[in-house]
């Protein structure tokens, strides 16, 4: 896995995605040779999640809250961070056709198109902005990828479940029964998840954005609930309905190529002046 770039590794996933969860009416992008096994992009993946799956336990999890969450890495006004984010685009890559901040801006561009609300807007712009994780240093298999509880059992609903039969929680009887450490419904708020960029970007803006917004961002890629309902039995009712608004954001995210690439320099007034209604002049990671 190491010869594959940050931004290759995502573009892999993404291509993943598309074909676990095709868009509705269209053909699987490129079914035939991404099914192949011998197949060095389905190899990647597959080696993508082994990994991530073995180290993906509640104490790595745990600490890796404890590291990221006291936000004393780096302050940056949100457009630093976006250019930051931006660096880590790989030009020797012949596929790439979207950078990070054209990913981002075709997402918030698809929604405010829909004329869904404001926040709505800036968080589609916001919700990868948690890769910078990449640029601190920190491999692949903990900033992208699905995300899934620790603490519990791993649902065979997540992608390549076989990979759990090395992750050390799965013989901790703390950790291997239906509920884990949590309670019935104890509300996905009380649940830890796998550690990436989601919850990073999520915890980065929780006291910024409606909880609606702060849904899509931490849950975005939990795929094993949010398309599969694996987890129904860790939420509440208020999970319900917000998962109601992560499901709205996730086509967005998953399948709004435009045509035409956004035009960053164009779009980039609106966004500052709509990240100054709701977030502070400088964010902290
Ligand atoms: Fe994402
Ligand atoms: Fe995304």
């Amino acid at each position: 896995m190491k010869d594959v770039t940050p931004h290759q590794m995502e573009e892999l996933w993404e291509e993943d995605l598309l074909e676990r969860y095709p868009e509705e009416g269209k053909p699987a992008k490129a079914k035939e040779e991404f099914r192949n096994y011998d197949d060095p992009a389905r190899d990647t993946v597959r080696e993508f999640y082994r990994v991530n799956h073995i180290h993906q336990t509640y104490d790595f999890v745990m600490a890796k809250e404890k590291e990221f969450l006291k936000f004393d890495k780096r302050e940056m006004k949100l457009w630093d961070a976006v250019e930051f984010l931006n660096t880590l685009v790989d030009d020797s890559d012949p596929d790439t056709d979207l950078d990070q901040t054209q990913h981002l801006l075709q997402t918030s561009e698809a929604i405010r198109a829909d004329g869904h609300p404001d926040w709505f807007v800036l968080t589609g712009f916001l919700h990868d902005l948690g890769k910078v994780l990449c640029l601190f240093g920190e491999p692949q298999w903990c900033v992208v990828g699905d995300t899934f509880p620790v603490g519990c059992k791993h649902s065979d609903k997540i992608v390549y479940p076989e990979f759990f039969k090395d992750n050390a929680d799965t013989y901790n009887e703390r950790f291997n029964t239906k509920y884990g450490v949590y309670e019935p419904n104890c509300g996905l708020d009380n649940v830890h998840l796998s550690w990436g960029h989601d919850e990073y970007i999520y915890q980065i803006m929780k006291d910024y954005l409606p909880q609606e917004g702060l849904a899509m961002l931490r849950y975005h890629s939990f795929y094993s609930q949010h398309r599969e309902n694996a987890y129904e039995h860790l939420m509440n009712k208020d999970d319900h309905k917000l998962f109601e608004w992560v499901n709205k954001f996730n086509p967005y995210d998953l399948y709004s190529k435009a045509a035409t690439p956004p035009n960053v320099k164009e779009l980039r007034p609106y966004y500052e002046d709509l990240a100054s209604k709701y977030l502070p002049d400088t964010l902290k990671f």
